[in-house]
């Protein structure tokens, strides 16, 4: 065996076995005892040795491959991807678009943005909303949210996106966007630069702009944000790395280390919009961003895509002290998330109903990614592991034509185009498999797709 490294897996523990080595062998290699560039055993020679089948190592492998941490050389073997290993960082120094018209009942709507609600009306939701609604009144709350909440919360970010937060750090907001305001209303000063993804998250840049800031549009290629050609001089730079909106890269481990780098050496914040990370299909979701560098990254999370975007909350993690700046910047500006949502999402979290909802829909939007990608199948198709749509990659005369065609047939779609602030760099159509009311109306949508761009 190549390494020399404590690994151990408890048949009996709650983690299934190749979820406790991906965790071993990924902290190894943050932490740089596994250097980069070190080969690992074969899957049969760990497993060998581990006492465990050969499946639970290559699931091991697979999910680590697809994390950016591992690359294969032909012929020769598992080795760690050059780049990743932990490096010492230093400390930082301290055109608008038409708003879109909601799909007439007859219509199939394949547009991106909204979540499948079909399930939510359950027992438990209810009971979750009478409750809180019959909670005495509250004449004034903790600027930071219901501390029940936030609780609550930072167990649940730390079950399932892998990162700690604590309750100093953690902010109860209206959803990703309300958060992002609150952040840049806190440290953006008029005219400072930010860099937002291009193509990117439309109300996320009209956020920014109504905060003064001077927007700088950063490409992004198939697997995210391009770091390389971020320039220098950024306050902040807003950033979806699980499942970048819209085009659907999902950010290589090399690259979050480049970009926390980044953001210490220019002493800039990252903002991360974790807005549908719990949804992954090829292997379990990446840990968010925020929890290799709490430092430098704001983490802004949401119920928009796990439960609904009217339920009205999120929450904001981040450094204490600057968390608590948002705090009271909020309280000059009035801001504040209803007491009713918040208790709700707290009962929803704290009798375990909500991770049970998040399982049936990870399931859920299985079956819909499944179907949109059979029923499309033959066009190019990004973007289509995670989340909750994907992009159909074809010219824009193409993707214009099918919008116009697919209107016709009681469709509706929306195009690339409309995500760029500035030229258009990518084409294609976007869609999003929350929207449509049921899989067969899904599977007909995308059948005429397919007809309309193939
Ligand atoms: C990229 C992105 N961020 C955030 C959200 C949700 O934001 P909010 O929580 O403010 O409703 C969406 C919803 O479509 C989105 O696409």
């Amino acid at each position: 065996m190549s390494i020399d490294l404590p690994l151990s897996v408890e048949r009996d523990a709650q983690q299934p076995m190749s979820a406790q080595l991906v965790a071993q062998l990924r902290s190894a290699m943050g932490e740089g005892r596994l250097a980069a560039g070190e080969r690992l055993p074969s899957s049969r020679a760990l497993a060998g040795l581990l006492g465990v089948s050969r499946t639970v190592v290559t699931e091991a492998y697979e999910q680590l491959y697809a994390e950016g941490w591992l690359e294969g050389r032909h012929g020769s073997g598992t080795y760690v991807t050059e780049g990743v290993a932990a490096a010492p960082m230093p400390r930082p120094q301290a055109k608008t678009k038409p708003v879109r018209r909601a799909a007439a009942p007859h219509e199939i709507d394949l547009r991106p943005g909204l979540a499948w609600i079909g399930a939510l009306d359950t027992p438990a939701w209810r009971r979750a909303w009478r409750l809180a609604a019959g909670m005495p009144p509250q004449q004034r709350q903790d600027p930071h949210g219901l501390l029940g909440l936030r609780q609550a919360l930072a167990d649940y970010i730390r079950r399932s996106r892998g990162v700690t937060c604590p309750l100093d750090g953690l902010l109860i907001t209206r959803g990703a966007t309300n958060g992002l305001d609150l952040l840049a209303a806190t440290v953006l000063r008029p005219g400072d630069r930010v860099g937002v993804e291009e193509p990117g998250y439309g109300r996320a840049r009209a956020v920014l702009r109504g905060r003064g800031a001077e927007l700088v549009p950063c490409p992004v290629d198939e697997h995210g944000l391009v770091v390389d050609a971020l320039p220098d001089d950024l306050r902040l730079v807003y950033t979806t790395p699980s499942h970048q909106f819209p085009m659907g890269g999902v950010l290589p481990v090399p690259r979050r280390q480049a970009l926390l780098a980044w953001a210490r050496r220019n002493g800039a914040i990252i903002a991360e919009d974790d807005y549908d990370g719990e949804f992954r299909y090829d292997v379990a979701p990446l840990p968010a961003l925020y929890g290799l560098d709490p430092d430098v990254v704001v983490y802004l999370g949401t119920t928009a895509k796990i439960l609904t975007a009217d339920m009205g909350v999120g929450w904001l993690g981040g450094r204490p002290d600057l968390v608590a700046e948002v705090a009271l910047r909020r309280e000059e500006l009035n801001d504040r998330t209803a007491v009713v949502p918040q208790d709700a999402l707290r009962l929803l979290l704290e009798r375990g109903d909500l991770d049970r909802y998040v399982r049936r829909m990870r399931g859920e939007y299985a079956r819909r990614r499944e179907v949109v990608v059979q029923a499309l199948d033959g066009l190019p198709l990004r973007g289509d592991t995670a989340g909750l749509h994907l992009v159909v990659d074809v010219p824009e005369t193409v993707a214009a034509r099918a919008v116009d065609e697919a209107a016709r047939r009681g469709i509706v779609l929306e195009t690339l185009d409309r995500h760029h602030m500035g030229p258009v760099r990518a084409s294609g159509l976007v869609i999003g498999y929350g929207s449509a009311a049921t899989l067969a109306e899904l599977r007909k949508g995308c059948e005429i797709v397919r007809t309309l761009a193939g």
